[in-house]
């Protein structure tokens, strides 16, 4: 998706082009975009002033913020210590197999981008996998596929 500078800044705009509300727009050009475009991040920089490094500081610093391109999915596997003595990483295995990925790829069709997690603070449900803002307790092997059905479906 080709960045539209307009767009960029009515997104800033919107926020009265205030340096506080950084993290705001951040969040709303990776909400357009699935990821923040280093040419978004340029249109940020000069419209609040504030000096490239430190916009990819930011962007860099929050996990919920990336630079890459991600799926239109995001599925994270937890693999700390509760989840992973109840099979996470067989569960990782089987989302890899399925889309044809490692963790921290994306899937061909763009669908999917996979990534671990040390914790997601719910051990006591374990094994834990959440695609989007949607949690799965007690995943198993079997229950990847209709994992990504139901998603693909939601689309
Ligand atoms: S170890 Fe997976 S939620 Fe805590």
């Amino acid at each position: 998706m080709e960045v539209e500078e307009l767009k960029v800044k009515k997104q800033i705009k919107k926020y009265d082009n205030e340096k506080k509300a950084l993290i705001s727009i951040l969040q709303d050009i990776q909400e357009e975009y699935n990821y923040l475009p280093p040419e978004a991040l340029k249109i940020v920089s000069k419209s609040l002033d504030i000096p490239l490094i430190d916009i990819f500081g930011v962007a860099t610093f929050y996990r919920a913020f990336t630079l890459e391109p991600r799926g239109k999915h995001l599925i994270t596997v937890c693999l700390g210590t509760a989840c992973h003595v109840r099979g996470g990483p067989k569960i990782l295995e089987e989302f890899e197999r399925k889309l044809n990925i490692e963790a921290g790829e994306t899937s061909k069709d763009g669908q999917f981008s996979l990534e671990t997690v040390a914790c997601l603070g719910c051990c006591a449900i374990g094994p834990v996998v959440v695609v989007d803002s949607d949690y799965y307790a007690q995943t198993t092997i079997r229950k990847v596929s209709s994992i990504l059905k139901k998603h693909i479906k939601k689309d």
